[in-house]
């Protein structure tokens, strides 16, 4: 059965890629796009941010036709300002909101935003149905499963949060005391699944990694989709091997070394393209040992992709990895 998110169809179990700041950018997203990721979101964009007008919140919101359907995610601890964030969001026209509420990090939780909103709900049902009234798009929320061990309350958000209005919600399998420490657990991400009043699309996160995890889980927590973060970093190819594995049960071959630096220079000329020729190279340096994990004694290549400031020379490194190691197995 088709996952809806309001008018969205997201077909059959849908695989979504996880917001991540610095990294869930137009041109990563790209290339998460051309490997069959069915629904992205940005990056979280500051509500404080967008109200000052601050330029590197506001370049956030640029969504493409190509990536659709697309949801910006907003996080603030301030109702208002977070109103006044869905208006200047939704008029950059994503498909759907989404609602930060899972930060674990001190900047963020520890000044009333993000996860720190677990610890009072009714603030949080609050802003929810605040933004849900100021947008006529559907509104997603992602959270985590509590604020530490002894708090851990997303059954009673998911129900509230249902009511007054969200049309689906991500669960990040880790308490905000857990940060992205010890393993993601499911099991109070199914009991939210099968509890009769919701009705709205569950996605289960954290720790997906490999087809056969996501065929697992998918079973045994019931979940209607699955959300990855970090798997996806330098390898967007988890999504076309997820799904063929769902389709076929088969393990597909992973990529060879010349669609990993095809890849990457994609990924290299979007960044440029968007960001511009200085920002581009320089925030596609994060990048280029997630792409070539695995090749023994890659540290020369990477010592020059990351010191190059041009785009042709380091296309030409690129090239020459392609040479050196076509014969060596990733
Ligand atoms: C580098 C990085 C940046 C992240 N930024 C965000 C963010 O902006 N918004 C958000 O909701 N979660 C953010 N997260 C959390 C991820 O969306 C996801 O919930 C988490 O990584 C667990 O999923 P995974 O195990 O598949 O990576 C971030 C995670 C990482 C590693």
């Amino acid at each position: 059965m088709s996952v809806k998110i309001g008018n969205i169809d997201l077909g059959e179990f849908p695989l979504l890629l996880a917001p991540m700041e610095d990294v869930s950018d137009p041109p990563f997203r790209y290339v998460c796009k051309q490997n069959g990721v069915d629904m992205m979101y940005t990056e979280f964009i500051s509500s404080e941010g967008l109200i000052r007008d601050a330029a590197k919140s506001r370049q956030k919101l640029d969504v493409f036709e190509y990536e659709r359907p697309i949801g910006i995610q907003i996080f603030g601890s301030d109702v208002e300002h977070m109103r006044q964030a869905t208006e200047i969001s939704a008029a950059a026209k994503p498909d759907l909101i989404d609602i930060n509420y899972g930060c674990p990090v001190k900047n963020v939780a520890c000044r009333g935003a993000g996860a720190s909103l677990l610890q009072d709900i009714d603030k949080m049902v609050q802003m929810t149905a605040a933004v849900v009234k100021a947008t006529n798009l559907p509104v997603t929320v992602k959270t985590r499963l509590g604020w530490d061990d002894n708090t851990k309350n997303v059954y009673e958000v998911a129900e509230r949060l249902q009511d007054v209005g969200i049309q689906a919600l991500t669960i990040h399998g880790r308490t905000r005391a857990q940060m992205y420490k010890g393993k993601a657990d499911w099991a109070l991400i199914r009991e939210i699944k099968r509890n009769p009043r919701i009705n709205i699309p569950i996605f289960g996160n954290g720790d997906v990694d490999s087809p056969q995890k996501a065929a697992d889980w998918r079973l045994e927590y019931e979940v209607d989709g699955i959300m990855v973060g970090r798997a996806s970093i330098g390898y967007p190819w988890i999504f076309r091997e997820i799904k063929h594995f769902f389709k076929t049960g088969e393990q597909l071959d992973p990529p060879t070394l010349k669609e990993r630096v095809e890849t990457c220079k994609i990924h290299l000329q979007k960044s440029v393209e968007w960001k511009g020729p200085k920002t581009g190279i320089f925030e596609m340096r994060r990048h280029y040992a997630n792409y070539f994990k695995g090749i023994p004694n890659f540290k020369e290549y990477r010592t020059k992709l990351v010191s190059l400031e041009h785009m042709n020379a380091i296309e030409e490194v690129l090239q020459e990895i392609e040479y050196q190691f076509s014969g060596v197995l990733v």
